[in-house]
């Protein structure tokens, strides 16, 4: 089965059409630049254009990062506040006029990578972060993939992800050792709380891993995402059979 998967992030909107027995793109993935101000409306004619650079008339599963019930949306850190109420599956489905579902962005990348990547048959307790414009984060346990918000574990008051997080390190001008050190902190934290077996570390920023996982430090096997900053494509595509096994 082939589904459209679209990543919504705060620094690009990506898609691809996804083979969901193998999670391979079998087109190169189509980018746009998330616009400074993108409203609803706006990120609906986006993902229409997607579809349409691909002549997509099938199923669309679609990563947004924000806490998703349903296809309704109830926060929106990093994007419009628009957003929030917002029934994503809706608004997606009639730009498109293709049967659409919606997942956390994170939660996607987890599903990604526990099936087809990194966590590729491992059954223990597993923690995925991604690391980029904010922090995604998803436990997965046996298969089941549990969708968390730890970006917002607070540090000094503020979100985690004000101070860890990808677009944080290039804000703050940290050097990789500066940045690495205190995401080792966060992570040793969030390790005193769930205990992983193993950590996958996805994002753009997992591409550089060699460069900052050396300072983090943690219990835990830490590894990056095989996927890399394609996980949230190859997920949401994947999410799509999920909900409708519910
Ligand atoms: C959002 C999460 C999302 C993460 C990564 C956070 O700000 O609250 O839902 O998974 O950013 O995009």
């Amino acid at each position: 089965m082939k589904v459209l998967g679209i990543d919504i992030g705060g620094s690009a909107l990506k898609g691809a059409p996804v083979d969901i027995n193998t999670g391979r793109l079998l087109a190169e993935r189509f980018r746009i630049e998330t616009p400074k101000i993108v409203t609803p409306e706006r990120a609906a004619k986006i993902v229409a254009e997607i579809a349409q650079h691909f002549s997509w008339r099938g199923p669309i599963g679609i990563g947004f990062p924000g806490v998703v019930e349903g296809s309704k949306l109830y926060t929106s850190a990093n994007l419009h506040k628009r957003f929030i109420g917002c029934d994503a599956g809706k608004l997606f489905g009639k730009a498109t006029r293709c049967p659409v579902t919606i997942t956390n962005d994170a939660a996607a990348a987890a599903l990604a990578e526990m099936t087809f990547g990194a966590g590729r048959r491992f059954k223990g307790k597993t923690l995925l972060l991604t690391l980029g414009t904010g922090i995604g984060s998803a436990l997965c346990y046996h298969g089941l993939v549990v969708p968390c918000e730890l970006g917002h574990f607070p540090i000094r008051g503020k979100s985690a992800e004000k101070f860890v997080s990808s677009s944080a390190r290039k804000r703050r001008d940290l050097s990789w050792e500066e940045w690495g050190t205190e995401l080792g902190d966060y992570i040793r934290t969030l390790e005193r709380l769930l205990w992983p077996e193993l950590i996958i570390v996805g994002g753009g920023v997992s591409a550089k891993s060699r460069k900052y996982f050396k300072y983090v430090k943690p219990r835990a096997k830490m590894v990056p995402a095989k996927f890399l900053n394609e996980a949230g494509i190859v997920g949401a595509a994947l999410s799509y059979d999920r909900h409708n096994l519910r």
